[in-house]
């Protein structure tokens, strides 16, 4: 695309292949990050939404449904395999999700405190617009998992009927933060996995015999810990294979870099820009006039050391958003077949309240596009931003907890995103114009190829889909059930 007057280019980026072991991070920089706001309108009237429809989310009813009354729900994933499919057992659709008890008296944004893995089953030839998801409960018993609380993650079928659940356990220390929602003795953050049993029958699905194993802790080195900063990230694992290395499994994760918070400085590879850009910044004015070092988001990825998946190792973050961002959550890579040739991407979710100093972005799904899982990605769209809740990015960020009411209503109105199979994207409701959510939203469609990527309004009533949204695409088992 040409320039957009007033704002640089953005960094060439080969999307060349590198060993998933190799020491080569690829950056999302500031000079990609501020294409958002070069392909945003700056005409449009304040509180309408000034990104492309091709990248901003159709906007969701008020009046939407909950999908559980006793819990609310945030975060989910399917039960999958290694390659993303998602798999209907026995003739059923699992899903997974974080839930907060909706009655014990604190809100739903005290929720992260009290998060708990809850599933879900629907008959696979369930009638998507019409039939609930019928709620399991908890996943594990109580005061079983490492964490007092279970944070996101990940679920695989593994052969016969074991699952094996990856997962955050999160530790809170303080009382008072559990229940006031922040401020207190910083928590502990561990990827850990549950290795358990699935079974169903006509009823539905049950789950037992869990197994938690402690796998990775962040190391300080390549990933920050809590000694460095309180409010690190360390969390949301997802595991995959990579056919270009077989044998292995992957996991990829959500942290930050590691050092003490504030002591990181930008460097030129964080900025990004082309030699003589007119509209670079000069590193020394960000090093010393933005504040932009606090955000130092990474997409974290570690090697399975056993067939058991009980032992894991570390390896180089695979994308940093050092500068630009602090948080790139539940990444996941999603490979598919592009004229011949596998093209990997990597998707993640961020805020908008967490890009650092002279960046600006809507809350939403982010995509990467490379030759491996190691690349030097591309951002989609050159800017990364895939999918956005519709915002007036012309408008200071704000954070759910504090929408100015000048602002698009529908900015938080979605979160979390996940995209499964045919570029179904599923995600969780927030706040919908000052309604609070804690159900999932309707499921919309993302075209994506050649690292660009365009949501489908012929999907679904003008691009929304049924809510919840989660269908399976490969069978196993059921044995006369279907
Ligand atoms: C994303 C997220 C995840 C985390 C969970 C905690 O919505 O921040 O990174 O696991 O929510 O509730």
């Amino acid at each position: 695309p040409a320039p957009t007057p007033g704002f640089p280019l953005p960094s060439l980026h080969t999307q060349e292949a590198y060993d998933p072991a190799a020491d080569f991070t690829s950056k999302w920089t500031r000079a990609d990050a501020k294409q958002i706001m070069a392909q945003s309108n700056t005409n449009v009237a304040p509180g309408q939404n000034s990104m492309s429809p091709d990248v901003t989310m159709p906007e969701i009813p008020k009046d939407f449904p909950a999908m559980n009354d006793d819990v609310w729900v945030w975060d989910t994933w399917s039960l999958t395999d290694e390659n993303a499919n998602q798999i209907s057992y026995k003739g059923w659709d699992v899903i997974f999700s974080l839930v907060a008890d909706r009655h014990a008296g604190y809100g739903f944004d005290q929720r992260h405190w009290n998060a708990r893995i809850g599933y879900f089953f629907r008959k696979t030839n369930a009638d998507p617009a019409k039939d609930k998801w019928n709620y399991g409960g908890h996943l594990f018993l109580d005061n079983t998992s490492i964490g007092n609380t279970e944070w996101s993650g990940s679920t695989r079928l593994m052969q016969g009927n074991k699952v094996n659940v990856f997962y955050t356990a999160t530790t809170f220390y303080d009382v008072a933060e559990r229940n006031a929602g922040g401020g207190g003795i910083a928590p502990d953050a561990v990827i850990a996995k549950a290795l358990g049993n699935i079974h169903a029958n006509q009823d539905g699905v049950t789950f037992d015999g869990f197994e938690h194993t402690k796998l990775l802790e962040p190391d300080g080195k390549l990933y920050q810990n809590k000694a460095q900063n309180p409010g690190f990230a360390f969390r949301d694992p997802y595991t995959f294979a990579d056919p270009a290395h077989p044998g292995k499994t992957f996991m990829v994760f959500e942290g930050n870099t590691g050092g003490t918070r504030g002591d990181y400085k930008c460097k030129q590879e964080d900025l990004g820009y082309r030699p003589g850009d007119p509209h670079a910044e000069t590193l020394d004015q960000v090093n010393t006039t933005t504040g932009a070092w606090y955000q130092t988001a990474n997409v974290g990825l570690a090697v399975a050391d056993n067939k058991d998946l009980t032992k894991w190792s570390f390896l180089p973050p695979i994308l940093s958003a050092n500068c630009v961002n602090d948080q790139t959550e539940r990444p996941q890579i999603f490979i598919q077949n592009e004229n011949g040739k596998n093209k990997y991407y990597l998707f993640t979710i961020s805020h908008q309240f967490t890009y650092a100093d002279g960046m600006r972005g809507p809350d939403g799904v982010y995509g990467f596009v490379g030759n491996g899982v190691r690349s030097d990605f591309q951002p989609v769209n050159n800017s990364g931003l895939a999918l956005g809740s519709p915002t007036d990015l012309n408008m200071p960020a704000n954070a759910p907890e504090g929408p100015d009411p000048r602002q698009n209503g529908r900015q938080f109105q979605a979160y979390s995103h996940y995209v499964q199979p045919g570029g179904l994207v599923q995600s969780f409701i927030d706040n919908v114009d000052g309604v609070r959510g804690g159900s999932l939203s309707p499921t919309v469609k993302m075209n994506f190829q050649g690292g660009v990527t365009q949501v489908d309004r012929t999907f679904g009533k003008n691009g929304l889909g049924p809510f919840g949204y989660l269908p399976t695409n490969l069978r196993v088992g059921g044995e006369g059930l279907y």
